[in-house]
């Protein structure tokens, strides 16, 4: 298939590439020329997909890494690096904002592009790593020794993919291929359309992948294992989730098979794998599916807490499941269940039940009648109602949350909420303020945004960006 005219988008042209380039040396010399005016140890160098020419047309990130002799203490690798990241951000008029990886580290917006200052040590070998940043430096050697120059085309093909069908980004909210993973297996199998073909027919779970056969793949549970060209000891694919795996998977299928109809068509429809799916944002028509399913829905939203992106995400997921399996053991059925929020002013947890209610009575099972001292207790508790079944006392008790939304009530109080594996953030912020709708309550009073009507969106119709 013919990828020009996609190329022509998403490449970067010279006027492109020279604006990126010409800034991110202005600001590495503004950097190197303060630092040895202040006498700090250290050197910024352009790393990540600027530096390794695979970045996607109106897409750059800027990558610039300050890195410090193994001797320095973390501590003033830290306030120096800070420091000179922030010093530079106010002479080129950007705006700042702190973050935290393994450590802290500053992205500033200049000129309409994102620019991150991270201070790391410089090594020459996985040996002597201190921190998982310092990995980089030697990422961005290896692609730019290893990766050929028509090769690049191809890596530029597969993130654009990759972004297409929303399985883009190692970060927690994706859980996909990094930029980086996508690199690597252009290496392996050498072109977009072996990648696509080997995670159409050949990948099972827990492929390896040994760019430099270091023989250490074993050493990882993950379903996907691609060894670090630059240390044996790391799985460059340990944040991405099996779930995103199969997605890729199945994603290129679809296009494969798609595009062996477009030869004997004679029509390239499969370029729409390239672009982003198309998210239904129309209330009535959402509202309508939650009804046509003929389900019950219950939305709990509160204040995302101010932590790193990184760290709600992790949190939000494992409250839904936490909650959705303790409604499973009470006896309701969960349709499906998951998590949005826009990392300001709004989360929420969505369930949609299969069973929303139970009978005003549950069956209680006591102890074995063979046991008198444990019966006496039982007796004593439930005086009446009691009964033999076979060899076992059971007993007719009421069930007070006999509705879903009784029952998340009775979980999300205070007294309650130990029940829930719950993150220590969130719960703060649930404690303090939490507010449990019905869908159809909340999609007509709530201001409710499009960005979360696509969310729904996907919630109904998930799978989406599998097919086009
Ligand atoms: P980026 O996420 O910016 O990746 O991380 P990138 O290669 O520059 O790709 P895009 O075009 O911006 O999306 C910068 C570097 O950090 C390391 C890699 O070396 C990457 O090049 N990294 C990042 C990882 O090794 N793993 C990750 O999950 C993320
Ligand atoms: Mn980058």
């Amino acid at each position: 298939m013919d990828f020009d005219a996609l190329l022509n988008e998403i490449k970067p042209n010279k006027i492109e590439k020279q604006k990126v380039e010409s800034l991110a040396d202005s600001m590495i010399d503004f950097i190197n020329n303060l630092a040895q005016k202040k006498g700090i140890q250290t050197e910024a160098i352009l790393v990540g997909s600027v530096a390794k020419n695979t970045w996607l047309s109106g897409n750059a990130d800027i990558d610039i890494f300050l890195h410090f002799p193994l001797e320095t203490p973390l501590a003033d690798l830290k306030e120096q690096g800070l420091y000179l990241g922030h010093e530079c951000i106010i002479f080129m008029f950007g705006k700042s904002e702190e973050r935290y990886a393994s450590h802290p580290y500053v992205t500033g917006y200049i000129n309409g592009y994102s620019v991150d200052f991270v201070p790391c040590y410089l090594i020459e070998d996985a040996e002597q790593l201190k921190s998982a940043v310092d990995r980089t430096i030697l990422h961005t050697h290896y692609i730019k020794e290893n990766l050929k120059e028509n090769q690049i085309d191809d890596v530029l093909i597969l993130k654009k993919f990759m972004e297409g069908i929303e399985t883009y980004g190692s970060e927690f909210k994706v859980g996909g291929f990094a930029g980086y993973l996508c690199e690597l297996l252009i290496l392996e199998y050498g072109t977009f359309n072996k990648v696509l073909k080997a995670a159409a027919s050949q990948w099972k779970k827990g492929l390896i992948i040994d760019l430099e056969n270091f023989g250490t793949g074993g050493i990882f549970a993950d379903s996907l294992i691609v060894v670090d060209p630059t240390d044996k000891k790391r799985n460059v694919a340990a944040a991405l989730t099996t779930h995103k795996m199969a997605e890729f998977m199945v994603a290129a299928r679809n296009f494969l098979k798609c595009s062996t109809k477009d030869t004997t068509h004679n029509t390239t429809n499969n370029l729409e794998y390239f672009q982003s799916v198309t998210y239904c944002n129309d209330l009535d028509s959402i509202k309508e599916e939650f009804a046509d399913n003929g389900t019950k829905t219950f939305l709990i939203h509160f204040n995302p807490p101010e932590i790193p992106s990184d760290a709600i995400y992790p949190q939000l997921k494992k409250t839904e499941m936490s909650l959705s399996s303790k409604l499973e053991l009470e006896g309701f059925k969960v349709f499906k269940s998951s998590y949005w929020t826009n990392e300001s002013n709004i989360a929420l947890i969505i369930l949609e039940f299969e069973v929303w209610e139970l009978p005003n009575y549950k069956i209680h099972e006591g102890p074995m009648v063979w046991d008198e001292l444990h019966q006496e207790r039982f007796l004593n508790k439930y005086s009446y109602g009691a009964w033999v079944e076979n060899d076992r006392w059971k007993v007719q008790v009421p069930q007070k949350n006999n509705n879903a939304e009784k029952m998340i009530e009775f979980f999300l109080k205070p007294e309650n909420i130990h029940h829930l594996k719950i993150g220590k953030h969130l719960k703060d912020e649930i404690l303090k303020n939490n507010v449990i709708t019905d869908i159809n309550e909340f999609l007509s009073s709530e201001n409710v945004s499009k960005e979360l009507l696509e969310f729904m969106d996907d919630f109904l119709n998930p799978g989406k960006n599998l097919w086009r």
